[in-house]
């Protein structure tokens, strides 16, 4: 049997990958947003799964506004990181894992949740700072990664209950998978932030401590935030949070917090970041 055992949440920010790749994690500015992964690395080590799946959103890389899916699910052997102007970051290829990205679409599909199925992708910051951060610089990653890019770029993205039910369908999936996986599912990007406009540079503290407190013991009313609530209060690619609910909706009502971490500045972006287990 294939099972869940943990969710993971963090930030994207791709200057965390920069900073990483030019090996300034220790200057002034980078070393407290780090020091928070410090513990995430080692539980990492100590609770290696066979496959990550890798909630995320691409940011006009792999897509375009030529066609945009709201979730898609890379079915593909392996993911090339993606050139994003500067040339692709230095990091390993993601390894797929074919098998268990089409069970689940076959079995999400069945249960009414609409699936872009992706056979050749890139993969952009979005994906490759969750990693990096995550699992450091090694020579290859870990696991296998299920990249499943969900569009929060462009309007209309998916609403929150939808992301958590959709984060449940997945669960099931998982569930009946006949192979012994150990799965973890990690939905990334968030805190707030609003990169463009008048609001530029927005941050709200209190609304992303809510927000933790929140998807760690009542989902069941933070998937109820509507996207006009995200946006004023959590900036534009504030909306970028509805992807958490998905990796809560795949993980038991009650879970265990491991980790918990909250760091502003980090760019232009609160840098936020969970670890959940299941119970055992
Ligand atoms: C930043 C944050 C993002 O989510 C992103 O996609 C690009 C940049 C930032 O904080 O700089
Ligand atoms: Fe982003």
């Amino acid at each position: 049997m294939a099972k869940i055992t943990a969710g993971v949440t963090m930030s994207h920010v791709p200057a965390l990958g920069a900073a990483i790749d030019l090996g300034k994690t220790g200057d002034a500015y980078w070393a407290p947003a780090f020091k928070g992964f410090e513990l995430s690395k080692q539980w990492m080590k100590d609770n290696t799964p066979d496959v990550v799946f890798l909630v995320y959103n691409d940011h006009m890389t792999a897509f375009s506004l030529d066609i945009i899916p709201t979730f898609a699910i890379g079915c593909a052997e392996r993911f090339q990181p993606a050139d994003e102007g500067w040339g692709p970051r230095p990091v390993p290829v993601v390894e797929g894992h074919p098998e268990l990205a089409w069970h689940i679409a076959q079995s999400v599909i069945q249960q009414d949740f609409d699936l872009t199925i992706v056979n050749k992708m890139d993969v952009d910051h979005g994906l490759t700072v969750p990693l990096s951060l995550m699992c450091g610089q090694p020579k290859a990653w870990p696991f296998k990664v299920i990249p499943f890019p969900v569009n929060v770029v462009t309007y209309p993205p998916p609403s929150g209950n939808r992301c958590y039910q959709l984060g449940k369908a997945i669960r099931r999936a998982v569930d009946s998978f006949d192979g012994d996986l150990n799965v973890q599912i990690w939905g990334t990007g968030g805190m707030s932030h609003q990169l463009q406009g008048p609001r530029a540079g927005l941050i709200n503290k209190p609304f992303d401590y809510a927000f933790l407190d929140g998807i760690v013991n009542d989902p069941e009313t933070i998937a109820k935030i509507p996207h006009i609530d995200y946006v004023r209060q959590a900036g534009s690619e504030g909306i970028e949070l509805v992807m958490w609910l998905i990796m809560r909706g795949a993980l038991d009502a009650k879970v265990k917090q491991i980790h918990r971490f909250h760091h502003v500045p980090t760019s232009n972006t609160a840098l936020g970041h969970l670890i959940l287990e299941n119970p055992r």
